[in-house]
C-alpha cells in the first residue's frame, strides 16, 4: 500500500507556512475541511486565511468561501473565518456562536444535512465541485500514507474529490493514534454499490490510513496545537433523572426478552444529558456493552475503562482535558477497543439498522404526537443542526429523544401541542424522556401518544394547558386522527414562549398573555 507520487523528498518540498498555504485558496472556492465535534480540525490555515480575507476586504475586495466539514469545529476554524466575514455558505453542521448569529442574520447560507448523506451528495455532484481540501493528519508514513487525526469525518472523500489539497500535520496529536482508524474504500456509486461487509460494531473492514494523491497536495503545514477539548458539566439532577428513566426502561426490555442482557450497540448524542446517561449506564446493571456511535466523549471512555463497554466505534474523539489525559496515558489499552471510521460508515443508515443500534439523542422540543424539533428555537432560529440524529433515529432498534421538560428556568415547556419545526417525525420517534418520566410511543395511535406524552413527560406547570388543548381539539374535531386546533397550536409558541410566563391554567390565561 503506497500513496501516489510520494518519495522521500516530497514532504520537505511541499512544506510551507500557513500564510503561503492560505494564499492557494481562491475567492469563492468550495473548501472541504477536516473537523468533527471540535476534534481533528485544521488549526493554522483557517486563521491565516481569515487574516488574508480581512486584508483583502480592507482593500475593497470581497472574499468568501463555501465551507464544508465533517461536523462542528472550533473557534480556530469556524470562529475566525466567521469573524472575518469569510463564509458564504456552510454545511453540514456547526455549533459556533458567530456562525450561528450569521446564519440567523441571513449572512451565511446554511445547508443542514444528515451527516451520513454529506459524502454521497458530494460524490453525486449535487453540491458542486470541491475546489480545495484542508485536512489535519497526525502523521505521514514512509510510504506517503496519512495517519488520521482525532476525527475522520468526511476526510476520505475530501481527499479523493478536491482539486487542491492542503495538509496540516499536527505534531501534538498522539502518534500512537496510528492503527486506531478503519478507512473503508469499498464504497461505490449506484448502480455499482456493494453491501458493506461490517457485521459487528467492532469489525475492521478497511485500512488504518488515508490515501492521498500527492500530485494534488499543494502544501504541507506543520502545527502543534491541541483540539478544543471542552469540559462537561457534572450531571445535574434533571440529567440524572433522565438517565435513570432510560436505564429502568432498558432493564424492563431485557426482562421482557426484547433486548439481550448486554443490550445492543449504543449511540449517544452530544452534550451534557447524553454524557449523564452514559455515566448512569456505567454505574448500572449492564455488562459487556458495545457502541456504534458518532462521537466518543468522556462517558464512553469511562465505560471502556471500567470494562462495562467492551468496544466503541465512532468517527471522532471529543474529550474534556481530564479524559484526554487519561486517553493519552493509556492509548495502547484504548487502541484495542476503539475504531474510528469515516462518518459515512459511523452513521450509515443500513449499518445502524442491521446492527440494531439503540439511539439516544437530545432535542429542543417534542409535541404531544411525538414529532421532534432538534434544530430551531421558536421555529425560526437555527441552533446547531440535525447532525447525525436523523441517521440514527429513523434506523435504530430503539430511538430515544431526551430533554428537560422545561427550558429557560421553567418558563418554556419543551412539550408543546405542535413542534415549531420538525426534524424527526412521529414515525421515527419511539421514546420521549424528560426528568418527569418516559413515554413509550411504540405501536400507539396519535391520540394514545398525546395522552401519554402529556401525563409522563410534561412539567406539572404546563400539564393543565396541554390537557386542555388536547381535550378541546379532540372534542371539536369529533375524533379525527390527529386532532389539532391549528391557529391555537401555531400561536402556542408566541403566547407561551415569547411572554416567558409560567402558566398554571388553560387557554384563558394563555389568551390574556397573548
Ligand atoms: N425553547 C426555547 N429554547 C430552548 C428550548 C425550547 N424548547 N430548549 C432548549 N432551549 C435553549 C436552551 O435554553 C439553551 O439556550 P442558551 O444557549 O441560551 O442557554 C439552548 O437552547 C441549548 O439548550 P441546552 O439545554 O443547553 O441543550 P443541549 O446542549 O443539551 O443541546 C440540542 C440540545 C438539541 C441543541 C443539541 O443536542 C443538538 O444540537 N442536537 C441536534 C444534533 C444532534 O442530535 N446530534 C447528535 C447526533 S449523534
Amino acid at each position: 500500500m503506497q500513496s501516489l507520487q510520494f518519495n522521500s523528498a516530497t514532504l520537505a518540498s511541499k512544506t510551507m507556512s500557513a500564510e503561503a498555504a492560505a494564499a492557494l485558496i481562491p475567492a469563492g472556492a468550495r473548501v472541504g475541511m477536516s473537523g468533527f465535534t471540535g476534534a481533528g480540525y485544521p488549526k493554522a490555515v483557517p486563521a491565516a486565511l481569515a487574516e488574508r480575507i480581512k486584508k483583502l476586504r480592507a482593500a475593497g475586495e470581497d472574499f468568501r468561501i463555501g465551507l464544508w466539514t465533517g461536523a462542528s469545529t472550533a473557534s480556530e476554524l469556524d470562529g475566525v473565518l466567521a469573524e472575518a466575514d469569510g463564509i458564504s455558505m456552510r454545511l453540514p453542521y456547526q455549533s459556533d456562536p458567530t456562525v450561528r448569529r450569521q446564519i440567523n442574520a441571513g449572512q451565511v447560507q446554511y445547508t443542514d444535512i444528515h451527516l451520513s448523506h454529506v459524502a454521497q451528495l458530494a460524490w453525486f455532484g449535487f453540491l458542486g465541485n470541491l475546489d480545495v481540501a484542508v485536512v489535519e493528519v497526525a502523521g505521514v508514513t514512509p510510504d506517503g500514507l496519512l495517519v488520521p487525526s482525532t476525527s475522520i469525518g468526511n476526510n476520505k472523500s475530501w481527499l479523493q474529490l478536491a482539486d487542491t489539497i492542503i495538509l496540516e500535520i499536527n505534531t501534538l496529536q498522539n502518534p500512537k493514534l496510528e492503527g486506531m482508524h478503519d478507512i473503508y474504500y469499498g464504497t461505490h456509486l449506484p448502480p455499482k454499490r456493494q453491501p458493506i461487509p461490517l457485521l459487528h460494531a467492532g469489525d475492521r473492514i478497511g485500512q488504518p490510513y488515508l490515501q492521498v494523491d500527492w500530485s494534488r497536495v499543494a502544501a504541507v503545514v506543520y502545527t502543534h496545537q491541541p483540539d478544543r477539548n471542552s469540559a462537561f458539566a457534572a450531571p445535574d439532577d434533571h440529567s440524572q433523572r433522565i438517565a435513570s428513566h432510560i436505564i429502568d426502561f432498558l432493564s424492563q426490555e431485557v426482562a421482557l426478552g426484547r433486548l439481550p442482557k448486554e443490550l445492543l450497540p449504543l449511540q449517544s448524542g452530544v452534550g451534557n444529558i447524553a454524557n449523564a446517561v452514559l455515566s448512569g449506564l456505567n454505574e448500572g446493571p449492564f455488562e459487556n456493552m458495545t457502541s456504534y456511535t458518532e462521537v466518543l466523549q468522556d462517558g464512553m471512555l469511562a465505560m471502556l475503562k471500567s470494562g462495562k463497554l467492551s468496544m466503541a466505534s465512532a468517527t471522532a474523539l471529543s474529550f474534556s482535558p481530564d479524559a484526554l489525559q487519561e486517553f493519552n496515558e493509556n492509548i495502547d489499552f484504548y487502541r484495542q477497543r476503539i475504531v474510528l471510521r469515516p462518518q459515512e460508515m459511523s452513521n450509515h443508515p443500513e449499518l445502524v439498522r442491521r446492527l440494531g443500534v439503540i439511539a439516544m439523542n437530545a432535542m429542543i422540543e417534542a409535541d404531544i404526537y411525538g414529532n421532534v424539533n432538534s434544530t430551531h428555537i421558536m421555529g425560526t432560529r437555527m441552533m446547531n443542526g440535525i447532525g447525525g440524529s436523523g441517521d440514527f433515529a429513523r434506523n435504530a432498534y430503539l430511538s430515544f429523544f431526551m430533554t428537560p421538560s422545561t427550558a429557560k428556568d421553567g418558563s418554556i415547556s419543551c412539550i408543546v401541542p405542535m413542534v415549531s419545526h420538525v426534524d424527526h417525525t412521529e414515525h421515527d420517534v419511539e421514546i420521549i424522556v424528560t426528568e418527569q418520566g418516559l413515554a413509550d410511543l411504540r405501536g400507539l395511535s396519535p391520540t394514545q401518544r398525546a395522552r401519554l406524552v402529556i401525563e409522563k413527560c410534561a412539567h406539572p406547570d404546563f400539564k393543565p394547558a396541554l390537557r386542555d388543548y388536547f381535550e378541546r381539539a379532540l372534542a371539536s374535531q369529533g375524533g379525527k386522527h390527529t386532532p389539532h386546533l391549528l391557529m391555537e397550536a401555531l400561536s402556542w409558541h408566541q403566547r407561551f414562549v415569547e411572554t416567558g410566563r409560567m402558566l398554571q391554567s388553560g387557554p384563558e390565561a394563555a389568551s390574556q398573555s397573548a
